[in-house]
């Protein structure tokens, strides 16, 4: 069996990752062994011209340093300030500066660099996410011949937001260098093809092959999973029960996400807000858990949604609160993933309301938490990838505050027999498409 060759620019080193590419990777990486290259997050003003290779199995990890020039540039610059608000819909918040750009492919070709006297001729080589799209271009000029596969683990455009890139012939141009293409959800593979045929020239081949800019490369939707027998267990086991209800004597709400601006917690602050002022009757009676852990703070608009997090929820606070009840408690910091399992299987309901997400594996994480017998119910954004194959969940608009508010009634006062109606279905979706099956079918289709 060839070797797997996993490519991304967050490589976890430390403990607690948050993100689900760190995640859903490590996962699949346990199981098939294999190399996994990244950034260290370590900034040097002079990297070493090699990789550094960690101890550690069960799959060897080799990184690498950035200038803080770089970082800037490719990192902060092009990947999260033009390239992630355009695929999440947001092209208001992009801020193009053309040094960051060229940044971008300076990275992207250093990492060709560092990797190659590493490659062998038969590894599979899986480049993964928005901040190395031009990696295969890169390979293929310094004569790797291996195949190579790229997944994108977040929105794929349509041509209108496409279009508002400073480089989109580009885009197609990196990416017609891979032997396959694979996205997260159908609506994903439907705007990269009506995108590439609106700004680039792309033909239909057969078996979900494309002639892209005149080269031929594959795409198709890989829907990804998490570890669900490991996640299922670890929630069985997990502690926090008895605290968890002795700290708020009420039902709890619980969501969990990286404190990013694609993610709608300030929608679902205010639908909260809503659900109290409509229903005095449960107040005292829910709360709201949110786990934020910070991320990527030197980008403003980061900046600027924890200011209107945490502004939302001190103002509902302030409104609502009692001297035995607090209706959001606000928690900015990563857990260890076995809290989170427990908090998951404490909540009665899991709120996943992103305007914009590749697939959000926090829906999945939840389901697989829940005690069968007395399931909590999940409250699904339909802009999230995951939204196409969790019909059972309660689907919502996150834009629309009265349709949430509603939802979250619905949740509360749903019966036994539906919440295990639903989360049976959902269940056997989770356990049926786990990160197993992600990872052996793309690298199946990329033989
Ligand atoms: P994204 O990849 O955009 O961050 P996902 O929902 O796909 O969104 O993945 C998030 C991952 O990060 C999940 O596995 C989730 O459990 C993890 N995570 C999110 N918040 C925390 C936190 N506070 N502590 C630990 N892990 C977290
Ligand atoms: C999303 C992206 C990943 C990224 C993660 C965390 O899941 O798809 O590529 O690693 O967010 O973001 P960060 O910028 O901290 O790596």
């Amino acid at each position: 069996m060839s070797r797997l060759v996993a490519v991304s620019n967050r490589l976890p080193l430390g403990d607690n990752p948050s993100g689900g590419l760190v995640v859903a990777l490590a996962d699949a990486l346990r199981s098939s062994g294999g190399l996994w290259v990244g950034f260290s997050g370590e900034q040097a003003e002079e990297p070493a011209d090699r990789l550094v290779f960690h101890d550690g199995a069960p799959f060897e990890r080799a990184s690498f340093d950035l200038t803080p020039t770089d970082y800037e540039a490719y990192y902060l610059g092009y990947s999260n300030s033009v390239l992630w608000p355009v695929c999440h819909g947001r092209p208001d918040l992009m801020h193009i500066h053309p040094e960051e750009l060229e940044g971008y492919r300076r990275v992207n070709a250093r990492i060709a660099d560092l990797l190659v006297p590493h490659l062998r001729p038969d590894d599979r080589i899986w480049v993964q996410d928005y901040h190395l799209f031009p990696l295969a271009a890169e390979l293929r000029s310094r004569g790797v011949t291996a195949r190579i596969g790229h997944f994108l683990h977040i929105p794929f455009p349509g041509p209108s937001d496409m279009a508002t890139l400073p480089n989109p012939d580009e885009m197609f141009d990196w990416l017609s260098h891979y032997d396959l293409l694979g996205f997260q959800a159908e609506r994903d593979l439907s705007n990269f093809v009506e995108s590439a045929r609106q700004l680039a020239r792309i033909e239909p081949l057969a078996e979900g092959g494309y002639c892209l800019n005149g080269q031929e490369t594959r795409a198709g939707v890989f829907p990804i999973g998490i570890d669900t027998a490991a996640f299922i267990e670890e929630a069985r086991h997990a502690q926090v029960e008895d605290r968890m209800r002795s700290l708020t004597g009420s039902e709890i709400m619980i969501g969990v996400d990286r404190l990013d601006y694609s993610k709608g917690i300030p929608h679902r602050f205010r639908a909260f807000q809503l659900l109290l002022e409509n229903n005095p009757d449960l107040h005292e009676c829910i709360s709201f858990l949110q786990i934020a852990p910070p991320t990527r703070e030197e980008v403003e608009a980061y900046r600027d949604i924890r200011e209107e997090t945490e502004h939302l929820a001190g103002r509902i606070n302030g409104q609502f609160a009692t001297v035995n009840w607090t209706p959001i408690r606000f928690i900015h910091r990563p857990l260890p993933r076995k809290v989170l399992a427990g908090l998951y299987r404490q909540a009665r309901i899991g709120l996943v309301t992103p305007l914009a997400d590749g697939m959000n594996l926090v829906a999945k994480e939840f389901v697989a938490a829940q005690d069968v017998s007395d399931p909590g119910v999940l409250i699904l954004s339909r802009f999230a990838g995951a939204a196409e194959t969790m019909e059972d969940a309660l689907i919502i608009n996150p834009h629309d505050t009265w349709e949430l508010a509603e939802a979250m009634a619905c949740a509360i006062r749903m019966t036994p027999n539906e919440r295990r109606r639903r989360h049976s279905a959902l269940l056997q979706g989770v356990i049926e498409n786990d990160i197993g099956w992600w990872s052996a079918t793309y690298l199946d289709a990329l033989n």
